[in-house]
């Protein structure tokens, strides 16, 4: 795939049961990196850690409710007593499409605990480990819905921009300390929650990608192992994963 230069080394990944997540499962477990495989839906995170890796000895799934905070201390101790991480991945995300006029409090509260709370949370904990050990790599994933403006993106668009800047706040503060925080910007991703829209809605808006499809998991996954990298002098960036939708 790519030499990240992962082998050996041990990667948390948030949201890890389907869709983009479990790509990030199968491309680092393809590096030989060990994986913490962090969900809220155990079943189908099982499912794969087992279909992938039979020994138990290169996937460890962790079951966690990303909202709870006591919950997220609770499975990254749960991981820092299995291997140190050295690439944390903060995958896990709740969708919200609502107009301005029906997003309840509750709903955006729901939305900011996952998408951005739980960022900030994990990223201290995993980021206090990195630092006292000199080396680490943190990928945000965001979206271009956090860098363009989308009705009905009210609370899942202010949530990314919110991820976006947070991963340049982190970058400057844990730069000494060999930590690098980077984030990717997807636009559509081929996953079950894109096909759900259905066939003629997914047309209409892929015709506005000047390079006429939506991305692959694989690739998405691609450019995040590039920032989880081992040699790399990047930080503080946000990659645009999009096809072309957003160039600036
Ligand atoms: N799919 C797209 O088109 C698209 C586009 C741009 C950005 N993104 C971003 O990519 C990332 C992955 O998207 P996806 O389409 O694979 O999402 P998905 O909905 O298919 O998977 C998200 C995973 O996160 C887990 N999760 C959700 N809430 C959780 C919680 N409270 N605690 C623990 N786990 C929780 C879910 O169980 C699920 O396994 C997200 O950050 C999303 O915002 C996706």
């Amino acid at each position: 795939m790519l030499d990240a230069g992962l082998d050996g080394r041990t990667v948390l990944i948030t949201g890890s049961a389907q869709g983009l997540g479990a790509a990030l499962v199968r491309a680092c477990h393809a590096e030989g990196a060990h994986v913490a495989a962090l969900d809220i839906d155990d079943e189908t995170n099982r499912a794969l850690a087992n279909d992938l890796d039979l020994t138990g000895e290169w996937i460890r799934p962790v079951q966690a409710d990303l909202r709870d905070p006591d919950a997220l201390a609770a499975a990254y101790a749960e991981v820092r007593d299995w291997r140190p991480v050295d690439v944390l991945i903060n995958n896990a995300a709740r969708p919200l499409a609502r107009s301005l006029w029906e997003i309840t409090p509750e709903e955006w509260d729901d939305v900011f605990a996952v998408n951005l709370r739980a960022v900030f949370l994990l990223t201290r904990a995993v980021a206090a480990d990195m630092r006292d050990r000199g080396f680490g790599r943190i990928v945000n994933v965001a979206s271009i819905a956090g860098q363009t403006p989308r009705p009905t993106g009210a609370a899942y668009g202010t949530s990314k921009a919110g991820m976006i800047a947070l991963t340049r706040v982190f970058a400057a503060e844990l730069a000494p300390y060999g930590v690098t925080v980077n984030a990717v910007a997807p636009a559509m991703i081929d996953t079950a929650m894109v096909r759900s829209i259905g066939p003629e809605a997914l047309a209409e808006l892929t015709s506005q990608v000047p390079m006429g499809r939506i991305a692959t998991p694989e690739e998405v996954a691609r450019v995040v192992l590039f920032l989880a990298s081992r040699e790399t002098f990047v930080t503080g960036a946000t990659y645009d994963v999009n096809g072309g939708a957003l160039m600036r």
